[in-house]
């Protein structure tokens, strides 16, 4: 039955290769939706034309969608430039603007007017201009130069073409590649960097549930947080000042409070910042087998010992919050993972992939041998692997390592019998512009603490013949147990440095010597550790780099011409993407259902009081037993929070919009589901959720909680 069921399926070319083209996977370029995706996004339910949804000269949905600092989404919801994202992306701007005595992280905020906004610092925000395939030009200057020099080359080609797209106007512009350099675009960017914060609700409400909850539903965050765009007096972009304007948009989402139904039509624009979909079975097998367990297991002991510390001081909790987050959440990613790549069966998956194309490809000489030659790379790379990430992951990652690891270039460039001036003037540069960062999040207990035990770990997980000779050095210091010795080692590094000494670094960085260089006890353990790897073992990356990279490229060219008719999407890569689908429940194991929603109830029922997690405000519970829910509770008398869609997105899309049919805000997506975790190697069409906070909740939240009635004013509400 089976059988017959899946020999239909292959006929009708529904499954090709593996992928079932009709489902809700897919980040696709909004350009070419109108070519691609329009019909069947009405036959989801759309109700806008093509033009609406992404135009270069009328207003259209993607003028609403803002590319957030860099690494999240955002949207515009008024003619004035005030704009949605997650609580966790303005996180590391509202941590920075608090303080013991104003802790807007723990307490809430909520400007009642224009002039009680924040200036939020190096917070910035880009709207996409337009995209362009410019393929072609790209292609014909690469003909002649081999694969392995594209990067070192492509800087140059790139040039004229950005410059083209921007001479003459405030805008920026970067060509990205995309299916494995196969294809190239340009993206015209135009950016504001006058952000102020308007409005967040407490910790207890933007991160509830915590790192407990994160990644998972049913869930009850109501994860926003409200910024605003400040531009000069033409509306363009400005440096801060305060004679600066509310920017007004060529676009904006007016909002919903219709509310939504299981199946209801979805869509998300939005940034989402990496996925490798075309990973091989080769690279899945790494991931489970070494690189997740390691990341997992350094970041575990990192987070307990950063928490330690935070746990004893408000002040270094607030310093210290956004760093904590962003490796709790990669720490708990890896974890599922790892989980749902075994659970979803995706080597297994990819190795079927591979065994099809592999036969399609026998006795093409350009496919044929893609998999021999990686199944080579692997086993080639496979021995050092580790070591790279306990590097990244261990050795180097305390924020004192990683900004003494900025030495090395300084290093090199005195280490010349004659010293290039130009190279150390840059040199010099670099370091001072790393200094101030890594003096922000520097606490000396958290370091010293870390550098011991990722020493540790490095000693004992890292294969012995590929440690830095200096490893002998720093196990003469003081202790009976190997942990002991790296902690009076990590006790003198930290006591004896002079990088936390902004005076004695100047003057040093004045008249620089290799002399110092190598006295200073921080920069000499930074250094030896990583010139060992460098040395001896960065080659053996760089190699597997190129060779995967090479037989990537290789391998997606030959999907696509396997399967001429199959309506492919290129990977993730912080460039704006549409997915669109539907809302809809799920059942995640035997025997449990879960459905599409979820209210204010729940957040009743789940808050622990006094918990750093689950503990809510007492004014939230007050609202909830006096029923004061205004305009935002559903038929049924509650107050939807958070609900789940099929859209296909991933880190970045985080703050994007969820819009319905009729191009109206029906939530703020921020989250993906833990049975669906391995989505980011292969989408599980069975599984896959995008986790979004009902706008709602938001609204009851802003209006009831915050009392910021002005912002509720300002919107553009659809009842
Ligand atoms: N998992 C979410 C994402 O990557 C971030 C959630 C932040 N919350 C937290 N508890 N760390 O988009």
């Amino acid at each position: 039955m089976k059988k017959i069921l899946l020999s239909i399926l292959l006929s009708a070319g529904i499954l090709v290769n593996g992928w079932a083209e009709k489902n809700d996977e897919g980040m696709w370029l909004p350009i070419l939706l109108s070519q691609k995706n329009y019909g069947d996004m009405v036959a989801h339910g759309l109700k806008l034309t093509p033009e609406q949804l992404y135009s270069v000269n009328n207003a259209s949905v993607k003028d609403a969608v803002v590319w957030f600092g860099g690494g999240c989404t955002g949207e515009v919801v008024s003619n004035e430039g005030l704009l949605i994202t997650n609580h966790h992306c303005g996180y590391d701007a509202i941590a920075g603007l608090s303080s013991v005595s104003s802790n807007y992280l723990r307490d809430g905020f909520w400007a009642k007017s224009k002039d009680q906004e924040l200036a939020s610092p190096g917070l910035s925000v880009q709207f996409l201009v337009k995209m362009e395939d410019v393929t072609t030009e790209v292609m014909a200057a690469l003909k002649d130069i081999p694969f392995e020099q594209w990067q070192a080359k492509l800087p140059e080609i790139l040039k004229p073409i950005t410059k083209k797209a921007t001479d003459g106007t405030n805008y920026e512009a970067f060509v990205r590649e995309m299916f494995k350099a196969n294809q190239f675009y340009l993206f015209v960017m135009e950016k504001f960097t006058d952000i102020r914060l308007v409005g967040t609700p407490t910790e207890s409400i933007g991160k509830f549930g915590g790192d407990t909850d994160n990644w998972m539903w049913p869930r009850h965050t109501g994860d926003f947080s409200m910024f605003r765009i400040y531009a000069g007096k033409d509306n363009k972009p400005a440096p801060y000042s305060k004679d600066n304007v509310p920017y007004k948009p060529k676009h904006f989402l007016p909002i919903s409070l219709k509310g939504i139904k299981d199946g209801d039509f979805s869509m998300i624009f939005g940034f989402p910042g990496r996925t490798n979909r075309y990973e091989t079975s080769y690279g899945v097998q790494m991931a489970i087998e070494e690189t997740n367990p390691a990341i997992v297991k350094l970041r575990d002991k990192r987070l307990n010992i950063m928490k330690a510390e935070m746990n004893k001081d408000m002040a270094v909790r607030l310093q210290q919050a956004s760093r904590y987050a962003q490796i709790a959440n990669y720490w708990k990613y890896f974890i599922g993972q790892t989980e749902q790549l075994k659970r979803n069966k995706v080597w297994d998956r990819k190795t079927n992939d591979e065994a099809t194309f592999t036969k399609w490809a026998s006795g093409k000489a350009e496919y044929q041998n893609i998999f021999t030659n990686l199944d080579q790379s692997y086993k080639t790379f496979r021995p050092y692997n580790k070591h790279g990430v306990y590097l990244r992951e261990g050795v180097l990652a305390t924020p004192m390592m990683s900004y003494a690891a900025a030495y090395l270039d300084l290093q090199k460039i005195l280490s010349k019998d004659t010293v290039d001036p130009k190279a150390l003037a840059g040199a010099i540069e670099m370091i001072k512009a790393r200094q101030s960062g890594f003096l922000k999040i520097y606490n000396k207990e958290i370091d010293k603490n870390i550098l011991a035990s990722m020493l540790d770990a490095y000693y004992s997980d890292v294969e012995i013949s590929q440690h830095p000779e200096y490893m002998a050095e720093i196990l003469k210091s003081k202790g009976k147990t190997n942990s002991e010795k790296f902690m009076s080692f990590a006790e003198k590094v930290y006591n004896k440095s002079i990088l936390t000494d902004t005076t004695a670094t100047g003057k040093f960085l004045r008249n620089p010597s290799l002399k110092m260089l190598d006295k200073d006890p921080a920069i000499k353990c930074a250094l030896a550790f990583l010139k060992n790897y460098n040395e001896r073992f960065k080659p053996f990356a760089d190699n597997f780099n190129m060779a995967i990279t090479k037989e990537g490229k290789a391998y997606v060219k030959g999907l696509m011409e396997m399967s001429p008719s199959r309506n492919f999407y290129p990977d993730a890569n912080s460039t704006m993407r549409c997915t669109y689908g539907n809302v809809k429940s799920y059942n995640p194991k035997d025997a449990i259902h879960y459905t599409y929603f979820t209210t204010l109830k729940g957040v009743i029922e789940k808050a622990v009081p006094g918990d750093a997690e689950f503990d809510i405000p007492e004014k939230l519970t007050q609202l909830y037993n006096n029923k004061d829910f205004g305009q935002y509770a559903d038929a049924t008398g509650n107050v939807p929070v958070g609900f789940i869609t099929t859209n296909d997105i991933t880190g970045g899309n985080s703050g994007s919009p969820v819009i319905n049919a009729d191009g109206q805000l029906i939530g703020t997506a921020f989250d993906g589901n833990w049975e669906a975790m391995s989505g980011d190697i292969a989408f599980d069409e069975q599984y896959k959720r995008t986790i979004c906070v009902d706008v709602r909740y938001l609204l009851f939240i802003v209006d009831k909680f915050g009392g910021a009635t002005n912002l509720i004013n300002e919107m553009t509400i659809v009842k």
